[in-house]
């Protein structure tokens, strides 16, 4: 974010390097059911993206002293796989993807009645296996449907997206390419009933103005993002074996 280049994000159409408008998402596949041994899964391909979640529980949290009395405890763990980015990356945690798992976590258990299984833990695994920019946002949207696959009780199918600036123009659903040169990425996720804001953050600058705009296009693409996730839901359960 923010490096300065000479590569132009917006042409004189107002399209982006991808041809997209401003306002577009790239194209979004889902699958739900994808994991034999996992209590829930679920798989999405997000422009560039390839990602996969599973889901464990609400089981015995182990060790012990990690247990809550009254509630479960939501563990997100959000792992990239070394062939993942074109630099290859160094496997196992580093501080990027444990601030990931973190702020995933929270953004999750905001949504899951967890006062319902006390004394348990909820294990998230979200496994990229290609990343393109905009992975968190797409992992939550995928870990929403691995939860619900697991038939794991919530307020609301919550949904990620996120919209920035480019060439001074804001657009929505960065790519690589725009989150690397652009001057503003803001990650979010909705709880698309209510329009609860269950995860906001920002890299790079815009003003105060354009932060609106940002979040306003986020909030029309959540919705239509949550129609592809009750889709993909019925697609499972509709199947027939
Ligand atoms: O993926 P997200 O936008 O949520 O997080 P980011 O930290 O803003 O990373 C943006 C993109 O940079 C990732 O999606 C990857 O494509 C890329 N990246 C990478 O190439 N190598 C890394 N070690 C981390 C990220």
């Amino acid at each position: 974010m923010g490096m300065k280049s000479d590569i132009k994000l917006i042409d004189d159409n107002g399209l982006r390097i991808d041809g997209r408008l401003p306002n577009q998402l790239r194209p979004i596949k889902m699958k739900v059911g994808v994991l034999q041994r996992a209590d829930g899964s679920a798989y999405i391909e997000w422009g560039g993206n390839r990602i996969m979640a599973a889901v464990y529980g609400p089981r015995e949290a182990y060790p012990k002293h990690v247990q809550e009395p009254d509630k479960a405890i939501v563990r997100a763990r959000y792992s990239m796989a070394a062939f993942s980015v074109d630099e290859r990356k160094r496997p196992g945690p580093d501080r990027r993807s444990i601030e990931l798992g973190k702020v995933i976590s929270e953004a999750l258990e905001s949504v899951i009645f967890v006062e319902k299984y006390p004394r348990t833990s909820i294990d998230v695994y979200i496994e990229v296996l290609q990343a393109d920019a905009g992975t968190r946002v797409a992992g939550i949207t995928v870990a929403a449907l691995a939860l619900a696959d697991a038939g794991i009780p919530m307020r609301d199918l919550i949904v990620g997206c996120a919209a920035g600036k480019v060439d001074g123009v804001v657009v929505l659903d960065l790519n690589k390419e725009e989150d690397n040169y652009g001057e503003a990425d803001v990650p979010m996720a909705i709880l698309p009933r209510t329009k609860e804001i269950a995860l906001l953050q920002m890299d790079g600058d815009m003003t105060y103005e354009e932060l609106k705009a940002a979040m306003d296009m986020t909030f029309e693409a959540t919705q239509s993002i949550h129609k592809m996730q009750i889709e993909a839901l019925k697609r499972k359960y509709m199947e027939v074996e």
